[in-house]
């Protein structure tokens, strides 16, 4: 499958934003801590979705969309395990894990997969587990894991992680007693899986803060949330019509979660204007050069807006630095933009963006979802056509990208080849 785009055409419209993957994954697996009916309203429809379906069928739950709406019943829940081939197909299989522990007082896994955007261990998941009690036995690959009884107990982390943090979080409402997780990360996700745990009947506090504190013990149930808007996915379609040039307003975005990307849009000549419903965006299509961008976790610059925003700035006049902080595999849609004629050196966690006169349309292939994404928007703005290939990357976290962008002007279709 890949993407035929024909570059050159300025976007304009009104958009609604899509449910939040990262923000429902994390609630696909906190369901089964119910063992009732939980209703995901607004869920998006992506791979990874569908992967965390799939688990959630093997663990024995009942899993159903209504419409736009996902409903799982977790009452029917009967397993502990999740076969190697779900763990291999995402990164986020691996927040089961302080679920499952939760739920049945076992589990066992494999390493989870997920895109190749450098190392990516889960250290300090499984250390905060085993602080709350659980005894995780590593060997070839697998993990199995007991916690007949777990503990309240002061977690520390030493890097603000997000899985980690969700995963602590996750197990310790399963847990007897207050767990204090310490240096966690503030990422907008964890504030709505703090909501999500706490109209479950759960006592979270302090998401957004690098302090959580979580009561365990209590007895949960189901109930009915409104997955919010995703941040990356406006993220990306701000990037792209500040690149291509046009007029867009996107729905449901959030200014307050955006924020850097937002200033850094401006400083590159971006008018923006932003309310409660959403944002809108205004560029001519050729942007400045801005001050270096340096990624870190929330509230910093997300390192899932790097590619995106690189792509926007393909043709600014000037040069911009980039320093990845987050992950160091993460410049590889850098030699497909080269492709295009993009002037771009990388060395280590930096990359120097020198705007080129133009881009030409190329054959290019998707690494990873959001360099994927980014090679879009590279392609929006290039003359003649550009074919991206392997979309299946893309498909993981953007529920309709031709859709959206298509009824914002742009000419862009699927092809089977
Ligand atoms: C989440 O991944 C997101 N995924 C990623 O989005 C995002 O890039 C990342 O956070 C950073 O914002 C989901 O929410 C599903 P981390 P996660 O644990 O939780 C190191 C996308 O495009 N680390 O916060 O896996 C790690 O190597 C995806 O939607 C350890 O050393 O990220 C990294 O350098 C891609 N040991 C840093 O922490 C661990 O046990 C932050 O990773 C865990 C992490």
């Amino acid at each position: 499958m890949s993407l035929m785009i024909e570059g050159g055409r300025r976007l304009s419209g009104d958009l609604t934003v899509q449910g939040a993957k990262n923000s429902v994954l994390p609630i696909l697996a906190a369901c089964i801590l119910s063992g009732d009916v939980c209703v995901l309203q607004r869920c998006p429809h992506l791979e990874d979705v569908d992967t965390s379906i799939d688990i959630l069928r093997h663990l024995g739950c009942a899993v159903r969309w209504n419409g736009p709406d996902l409903e799982v019943d977790s009452s029917t829940l009967t397993r502990w395990d999740i076969p190697d081939r779900l763990m291999r197909r995402m990164r986020s299989s691996v927040v089961f894990l302080g679920a499952i522990l939760a739920r049945c007082g076992q589990a066992e896994l494999s390493y989870p997969g997920g895109c190749a955007i450098g190392a990516r261990p889960i250290d300090l998941h499984l250390s905060a587990l085993r602080t709350l009690g659980a005894c995780i036995r590593e060997e070839g690959g697998s993990l199995d894991c007991t916690a007949p009884c777990l503990t309240g107990a002061e977690i520390v982390l030493s890097i603000p992680s997000v899985g980690a943090t969700e995963n602590a979080m996750l197990a310790a409402c399963g847990a007897e007693g207050v767990t204090v997780i310490s240096n966690a990360a503030r990422e907008p996700e964890i504030v709505e899986l703090q909501c999500f745990l706490n109209e479950m009947g759960a006592s979270v506090e302090g998401a957004g803060s690098s302090t959580v504190v979580v009561e365990g013990g209590r007895v949960l149930h189901g109930c009915s949330h409104r997955v919010r808007p995703d941040r990356m996915v406006a993220a990306t379609y701000l990037c792209a019509a500040a690149g291509a040039g046009g007029s867009v307003y996107l729905e449901g975005a959030d200014y307050r979660q955006l924020s850097v990307v937002l200033s850094v849009l401006q400083q590159a000549g971006c008018r923006i204007r932003s309310d409660e419903k959403g944002i809108r965006l205004r560029s001519s299509g050729r942007l400045s050069a801005v001050a270096p961008i340096r990624t870190s976790p929330y509230p910093g610059f997300p390192t899932d807006a790097q590619a995106v925003m690189m792509a926007a700035l393909l043709r600014s006049r000037g040069t911009t630095v980039f320093v990845e902080n987050l992950f160091e595999n993460r410049y590889r849609h850098v030699p497909q933009m080269q492709r295009m004629g993009a002037n771009i050196r990388t060395e280590g966690r930096v990359a120097v963006v020198c705007g080129a006169e133009e881009l030409r349309g190329a054959p290019v292939r998707a690494t990873d979802l959001r360099g994927g994404a980014a090679l879009v928007a590279a392609g929006l703005q290039a003359a003649g056509v550009t074919r991206v290939e392997e979309t299946h990357h893309i498909e993981r976290g953007y529920s309709d990208l031709v859709g959206d962008l298509a009824r914002l002007g742009a000419r862009i279709s699927r092809s089977e080849t």
